[in-house]
């Protein structure tokens, strides 16, 4: 079955781009002249869904402007000649709907997700973290299918150095991983210190669940850091329904601090066909 829906979470304050996040959320910072909000929805689409559900926060009000349409801005373009700029701005929400729900007090990820519950309803959805970047849709589209056919949630992950598993959710392998880069999964730990984890293969920020993940959010109550962590909540589908994980190979961008962002930009500047030859430029004349 495919995955119609995604849940971005995206009501978070951004204190770590702070003053920049006084005004402006992050996930409306611009990757060229894209918001970083649209990179995660294309790779959505890419991967055929078509129903955006976005957590925001009430002090956040242009992430819902931005879905909004703005005819008399559409008009001006057009009038002016830049139509090519009109149908990028007529895109947005074009072949795809978008939600936005709010989620008043920050309890965390859990909590953050479960806000958009009534907006997804009774069908496996997918959750994507706005703080990482994926190169494509390939790793998305490949957790669908993994979802599809084993019935149960899948999320990605990441293997990573032992010291850097303790800012993650980390899995506990059920078995080998498969040529195609699936490791069957039997617990998950929120954040464990390097010596007490269960393997090196984190979490990075992409998910796709079955309906029951529901039940499980609202149940949760406060785990690590006194928040309702969803890792809670995929441990216990993985106690007792088929859980998996798949190994990403697509190139992952950490936007979640002001260098990550930064070396980002510029990552994602080289694969963009109108930046890529100029940019490649300016980079070799700095180093000499
Ligand atoms: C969240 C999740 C964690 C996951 C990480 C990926 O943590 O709780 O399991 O590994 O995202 O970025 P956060 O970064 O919000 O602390």
């Amino acid at each position: 079955m495919q995955v119609r829906s995604a849940v971005i979470p995206a009501a978070g304050l951004g204190t770590r781009f702070l003053p920049a996040t006084k005004a402006v959320p992050k996930e409306l910072f611009p990757i060229g002249d894209q918001p970083a909000l649209q990179i995660v929805i294309d790779e959505a689409l890419g991967a055929g869904i078509d129903h955006i559900v976005v957590v925001s926060s009430r002090d956040k009000p242009a992430i819902a402007d931005y879905f909004e349409r703005d005819d008399k801005l559409i008009a001006a373009l057009d009038d002016a000649g830049k139509t090519d700029v009109a149908d990028r701005l007529r895109a947005i929400g074009k072949d795809w709907r978008a939600t936005v729900v709010y989620q008043d007090e920050p309890r965390g990820l859990g909590h953050a997700v479960g806000c958009a519950r009534e907006a997804v309803g009774d069908e496996p959805f997918a959750v994507m973290l706005p703080d990482e970047l994926m190169g494509s849709s390939a790793l998305l589209a490949q957790m669908n299918g993994v979802c599809s056919s084993t019935g149960g949630s899948v999320v990605a992950v990441v293997n990573v150095p032992r010291e850097e598993v303790s800012s993650y959710g980390v899995i506990d392998p059920a078995g080998e991983l498969t040529a195609d880069g699936v490791i069957p999964v039997k617990d998950l730990v929120e954040k464990p210190d390097p010596d007490d984890a269960p393997s090196n293969f984190i979490l990075t920020g992409r998910y796709v669940l079955t309906p029951d993940a529901w039940t499980e959010i609202a149940a949760l109550r406060p785990g690590r850091a006194g928040e309702l962590q969803l890792t809670d909540a995929l441990r216990a589908q993985a106690a007792r329904s088929p859980f998996h994980a798949v190994v990403s190979d697509v190139s992952r961008h950490d936007t979640g601090n002001p260098l990550g962002f930064l070396i980002a930009t510029i990552e994602l500047g080289l694969v963009n066909p109108d930046l890529r030859g100029p940019l490649a430029e300016f980079l070799a004349e700095l180093k000499h």
